[in-house]
């Protein structure tokens, strides 16, 4: 390893741009300047999509019909799309024509049964009962669903073959991108959940808002990511107004989260596993939300959240290239382990996106952010609570054409440049600030510094050990090093972006499973037969002889396998067929992969 680091750095110097990519980002002078809309008018058609929608359970997708012919006596029907949560229950989202159409379905609604221990509540999240007695017919009315399995994560295997099938890096990072970004259902169903909890919560405050932020809505959020939700009182001017002189007497109190909780627990459909994290610097309920398949994190007044999520959209707006490389970083850091499913001394998601945005800074294509608030005016102003400044520009078609997407670089080059940049930072000195647009001096000697954009004061990553800055450094060289080595041409398993995004402990093994130049990859069922009571170190050895060619790759991988098959079994994961006919081995459960 040594080497390589010790080398990496004269290699960097070769071009990175010489292959033909068939996704082309220049933006030239002559071309009609983009449209921009605002982020508030993003937020407000999906609030409005979500007030005219309902989510109902069915038996499976072929009650489309019944349901479409039983809602349309109610109310005019615009869409319907089909999901299936976690537990494979079937779900529609039936989006109707107006908001009012929608609480004419709401009005016909019935309580679930006469149980003492249900209150009937309104909510947007129904079931479909079975019809009694004579079931009524409803014509064909050659309707369609828009969408079926429309929240299926897109499966791991076919992904990474057509990525390994890509012509170039910059195609399959754009294909990843494309695969997995979250799509418009996901989006509809995050906004459902968030109205489901506005309803209830207007029933007891005179105006609250319950806003999705984070990755569900920055334009960075990958399929199956969690929900962040944020509970905010939002008081209208008028609300506020000296003039009005008669005043609710109110009561005060610092724990509306606790109450919040109480009410999601007790009173909200779909939700389950709740937990309090009330002692953290910004408290959270966490819950699942089993009928729309999600996690969600609820905490309390904290707009300027909401007002990073929209900054990062923003600027995913100016340059859609930074999208697609934000979900390959992500992506990349998660298969490195610089990022984890749970909290701790590590890198997460959020920071390492400004740290994207920030190289896309120094390439020219994002203006700094203190460019856009220069350029902000008063429509701009936003105070969020402990009056955190978010004010910048929020019509993106001010900003001057001049100051952002400068560059022509294809994704592939801004890839591997990305790594040379970071390999090449000074982590010890500088800290990163998407509000300068340029490294500053560190103020303090935390390893990792990056600046919270809209709370200067403020290190989004102070967590971060020493330790795991020293694995952010060696593993953005490892990537520049394993890039540089695509160059060459040839097509290897972990060509481009594969080597990048697979994990570490299953790609040896993986690679090894790959036959030939096919790249295909071999099934399981080649290494076990049914008759197999629990897989023989010594028979999967001569099984995959025929398939590799040193004796060398044969006990690596066989080593790797059983180490993996080990974890698996500890962890209860691997699931016997036939009387302990092992028939998957961790992510390697390819049932028909050749
Ligand atoms: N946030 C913030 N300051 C922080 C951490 C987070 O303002 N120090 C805001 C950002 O808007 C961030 C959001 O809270 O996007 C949610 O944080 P988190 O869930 O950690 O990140 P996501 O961007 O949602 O990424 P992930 O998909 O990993 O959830
Ligand atoms: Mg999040």
């Amino acid at each position: 390893m040594s080497v390589l680091l010790q080398t990496s750095k004269c290699i960097f110097r070769k071009p990175f741009n010489n292959t033909f990519c068939k996704y082309v980002f220049l933006r030239k002078n002559s071309d009609v300047p983009k449209k921009f809309i605002t982020f508030d008018e993003v937020v407000a058609q999906r609030r409005a999509e979500a007030m005219r929608s309902v989510v109902v359970q069915v038996n499976s997708d072929s009650s489309f019909n019944e349901l479409y012919g039983y809602c349309s006596k109610y109310a005019s029907i615009k869409d319907i799309h089909h999901y299936k949560n976690t537990g494979g229950e079937h779900f529609m989202v039936i989006e109707f024509a107006s908001e009012d159409n929608l609480k004419d379905v709401l009005k016909s609604c019935s309580s679930h049964n006469k149980d003492h221990d249900v209150i009937s509540v309104q909510s947007p999240f129904l079931w479909f009962r079975a019809a009694v007695g004579n079931k009524e017919k409803f014509a064909d009315t050659g309707k369609k669903l828009a969408v079926k399995n429309g929240t299926e994560i897109c499966n791991e295997d076919v992904l990474l073959e057509d990525i390994l099938n890509c012509e170039t890096v910059s195609d399959q990072i754009q294909l990843l991108y494309e695969r997995t970004t979250l799509n418009d259902l996901s989006i509809r169903l995050r906004y459902i959940v968030a109205r489901q909890l506005e309803m209830i919560f207007n029933s007891l405050y005179t105006n609250v808002k319950i806003q999705p932020f984070g990755s569900s809505v920055n334009g960075f959020g990958r399929m199956g990511c969690d929900l962040d939700l944020v509970l905010i009182n939002s008081i209208t001017e008028e609300m506020g107004a000296a003039s009005r002189r008669l005043v609710f007497q109110e009561k005060r109190s610092a724990r509306q989260l606790e109450l919040a909780g109480a009410l999601l627990e007790l009173r909200v459909a779909g939700v389950a596993r709740l937990t309090r994290i009330l002692n953290a610097r910004v408290p959270i309920v966490k819950y699942a939300h089993e009928y729309a398949g999600l996690h969600c994190d609820l905490c309390y007044n904290n707009s300027a959240a909401v007002h990073m999520s929209e900054l990062l959209w923003q600027l995913g707006e100016l340059c859609a290239r930074s999208r697609a490389l934000a979900v390959l970083v992500r992506r990349w850091a998660a298969a490195t382990g610089l990022t984890q499913p749970h909290p701790g001394r590590w890198l997460t998601n959020f920071p390492l996106t400004l740290m994207v945005l920030f190289f896309l800074q120094r390439t020219g294509l994002l203006p700094s952010l203190n460019r856009l608030v220069s350029e902000a005016g008063k429509e701009d102003i936003r105070i969020a609570e402990e009056n955190v400044n978010c004010t910048f520009l929020r019509d993106l078609n001010k900003l001057p054409a001049d100051s952002y997407e400068q560059n022509d670089d294809d994704l592939q080059t801004l890839l591997f440049k990305f790594f040379e940049f970071y390999s090449q930072f000074d982590f010890q000195e500088k800290a990163i600030s998407i509000n300068e647009g340029k490294p500053i001096r560190k103020p303090n000697s935390l390893p990792l510094y990056i600046v919270n954009p809209l709370e200067q004061s403020l290190n989004v990553s102070r967590n971060v050990s020493y330790e795991e800055c020293e694995r952010l450094r060696l593993e953005v060289r490892n990537a520049a090093w394993h890039l540089e080595s695509c160059l060459d041409g040839k097509k290897s398993d972990d060509w481009g972006i594969l080597g990048l995004i697979e994990k570490k402990s299953s790609r040896g093994l993986k690679k090894l499973l790959r036959v030939g130049n096919s790249h295909r990859l071999v099934s399981m069922k080649d290494l076990f037969t049914d008759n197999d009571n629990e897989p023989s170190v010594e028979g999967i050895r001569s099984k995959m002889q025929k398939f590799v060619k040193t004796d060398k790759e044969v006990d690596t991988s066989v080593k790797e396998m059983k180490s993996e098959m080990s974890k698996e079994q500890k962890s209860g994961k691997i699931k016997f067929k036939n009387n302990q006919t092992a028939s998957a081995v961790y992510r390697i459960r390819r049932d028909k992969i050749i």
